[in-house]
């Protein structure tokens, strides 16, 4: 119980340099990217990270993966501390984290067959002969649901599920404890969806590994989820276990995400339209404001905001369920402390 989790990410800020502007003495401001930003996983387990584009998602997977250093804050991985690897990354780390993107083209080399393409990272990591190669790729291919004849193959001649699967098997040829799955379906149609979220679910069973599976759809994260945490403009502002999180969520802007998945259930749909609107009044869902730091982030969109939440944004609340949540609605109203946002006076 009491066992470190496997990641644990403190207090993470990263920041972009602005460009330059419109003209030569003109320098846009720096892009607040992360800020703040807290979370775990445990071995084996699945954290969904989500929150619509631009909140700042792929930024921490980026950071995970050492690909970009984080301007403060501290992300540690089993014995290592991430953030002081500077710029030469370990072996073992490159190893023991590994990634699929979102875009199966543009993330697989199209002039490299799958068999170098799974290979690749066998002959990397494990130093295997090009026959050992072989072997293991076809295993590897036969594991995601393809064919060892496959192995001759070239990318282009793949659907793009199938090519999220070949993605998926070059990912897991290192042996990860951890796969940072950015947006890896959303590219995908919905049957196909469903067959690689479940594909990642038996490989998580077989595996062991654990998941940071990040998706702008919290459908979609709610299924393969243990935990989740939301994001929004650069900040998490709820954790929880995946259930409560989605069938009781604390935040205002949780809620929001909540009410925008249809419901095939028609006889809720006038009570979600409702709360929709109610909840999009000041910004159209997907739009990223440039809302003050000190501010809480959601804000001007949030139909149950108080003064305070316009001058301060509110350290974590915990929840029953070890999650935690980031608003005054908790915090400032004792009444409201620790009640589901759902039974607050939305009418
Ligand atoms: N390399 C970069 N340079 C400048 N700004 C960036 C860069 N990468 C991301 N950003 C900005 O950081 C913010 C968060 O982006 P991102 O992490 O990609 O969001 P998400 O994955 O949630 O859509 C956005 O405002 C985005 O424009
Ligand atoms: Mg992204």
């Amino acid at each position: 119980m009491t066992e470190r989790p496997l990641l644990e990410i403190s207090d993470l800020a990263i920041t972009f340099p602005g460009g330059r502007g419109q003209w030569p003495w003109q320098r846009q401001s720096d892009v607040k990217a992360v800020q703040g930003a807290s979370l775990s996983i445990g071995r084996g387990e699945t954290l969904g990270l989500v929150g619509e584009s631009g909140s700042g998602k792929t930024t921490i997977g980026r950071a995970v993966l050492q690909f970009i250093q984080p301007a403060s804050g501290t992300i540690r991985f089993g014995d290592f501390d991430v953030t002081g690897f500077g710029r030469s990354v370990p072996a073992a780390y490159r190893r023991a984290v590994q990634v699929v993107f979102q875009d199966p083209v543009g993330s697989l080399n199209p002039s490299m067959t799958v068999g170098q393409i799974v290979g690749e990272p066998l002959q990397l990591h494990f130093g295997l002969d090009r026959a050992a190669r072989q072997a293991r790729a076809a295993e590897l291919l036969i594991s995601v649901g393809l064919e060892a004849h496959h192995l001759e193959r070239y990318p282009y001649e793949f659907s793009g599920g199938q090519r999220q699967r070949i993605a998926v098997a070059r990912a897991l040829a290192t042996e990860p404890e951890l796969l940072v799955l950015d947006e890896p379906v959303s590219a995908l149609d919905v049957s196909t969806q469903s067959q690689v979220i479940n594909l990642l679910e038996r490989l998580q069973d077989e595996t062991g590994a654990a998941y940071l599976f990040i998706a702008h759809d919290l459908a979609v994260v709610r299924h393969i989820s243990d935990r989740i945490a939301v994001m929004y403009h650069s900040r998490i502002v709820e954790t929880g276990e995946a259930d409560r999180l989605c069938e009781e969520p604390r935040h205002p802007y949780t809620e929001l995400l909540l009410a925008s998945i249809p419901d095939p259930d028609p006889k809720l749909q006038p009570l979600k339209s409702r709360r929709r609107r109610e909840l999009t009044v000041g910004g159209e869902l997907g739009a990223s404001g440039s809302a003050p730091t000190e501010s809480c982030p959601f804000a001007e969109r949030c139909p149950h905001a108080l003064d305070i939440c316009s001058t301060q944004f509110p350290d974590p609340f915990p929840l029953d369920d070890g999650g935690w949540v980031r608003c005054h609605l908790h915090t400032s109203g004792p009444t409201l402390a620790g009640q589901p946002i759902t039974q607050l006076a939305v009418v």
